[in-house]
């Protein structure tokens, strides 16, 4: 296993590599690796094959963090990341130090921005985000020159933002998204659910008990399906239940265009976020 620290580096293996006829597969992640991570380093392997180039990339980027949000506490442990990558069979880490080399003087200029998609949810709660990650994502991309990139569907608003900005500038790659891992009580594997304490991590299931209770909601309506305001009063009522909660949003929508729906019917996509004090947990599914 390699660890690249440069783009120029980065793109030149990955040129080799694509020489020499080998698939390469990008996870990109911003480290503090779990369970999550590692079935999406598997799924990359499983796309290129055992010839094919797995890249993991181990960025927090700061242009998808607001100034008021949490970069300097955002876990970091490189040493165990890079052990869990060797362990999984990963080819190479891309370990940049930074990767807006002039901010700092001013000349960094240049940012993608994805302008339908990113309207709501996570969008309108973090308006600044999506301009990072569509960025980021495309800085990666023109590093790791992969043939696949593999996504988690956690983020769901983040998967359909970066498919979009994959077909609308001709990124010649595909991308996949991977499911959820969670833990046995259904939390979603993240790297923030260190930061909960025991009777926040406790309240947390809330995440999954809300989209479970609506799945069940919906199933029973049938064809007619529940209106969008009866289960986000039934979600918000069900959050409040938990003193250690405050709902952020709870939206349901179309999984594709993620328009918001008025009638609830099996199909829709559905996503909310939840702080828990400053930590904000975000989570989705289909109904
Ligand atoms: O999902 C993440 O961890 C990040 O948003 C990503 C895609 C690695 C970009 O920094």
């Amino acid at each position: 296993m390699r660890v690249v620290k440069s783009p120029k580096a980065l793109q030149r293996l990955a040129t080799q590599a694509r020489q020499a006829g080998r698939r390469i597969g990008l996870v990109p992640t911003m480290g503090y690796l779990h369970a999550g991570h590692l079935s999406l380093v598997h799924e990359a392997r499983r796309r290129v094959g055992a010839d094919g180039l797995v890249v993991v990339s181990i960025y927090v980027n700061p242009t998808q963090f607001a100034p008021t949000e949490d970069l300097a506490r955002y876990p970091r442990d490189f040493r165990r990341d890079s052990a869990l990558c060797r362990e999984a069979g990963v080819d190479v880490i891309f370990a940049p130090t930074d990767l807006y080399g002039g901010r700092a003087t001013g000349r960094y200029s240049t940012y993608v921005v994805e302008e339908q998609l990113t309207a709501g949810m996570e969008g309108a709660s973090r308006p600044t985000h999506f301009r990072g990650v569509t960025t980021v994502v495309a800085k990666l991309f023109n590093c790791a020159l992969p043939d696949i990139a593999v996504f988690g569907a956690k983020d769901w608003q983040q998967a359909a933002v970066v498919q979009r900005m994959v077909e609308n500038l001709d990124f010649p790659l595909k991308l996949i998204i991977a499911p959820t891992h969670r833990e046995s009580d259904g939390l979603a594997l993240s790297s923030r659910n260190k930061f909960l304490d025991p009777q926040q991590r406790a309240q947390a299931t809330v995440l999954w008990r809300a989209q479970k209770l609506a799945q069940a909601r919906v199933r029973q309506a049938g064809r007619g399906g529940v209106p969008v305001a009866e289960l986000k009063a039934f979600i918000a009522a069900l959050v409040a239940a938990e003193s250690a909660a405050r709902l952020d949003y709870a939206e349901f929508f179309d999984p594709k265009s993620l328009v918001p729906v008025e009638t609830v019917v099996k199909g829709v996509h559905f996503a909310l976020a939840v702080f828990f004090g400053s930590t904000r947990l975000i989570d989705n599914g289909r109904m």
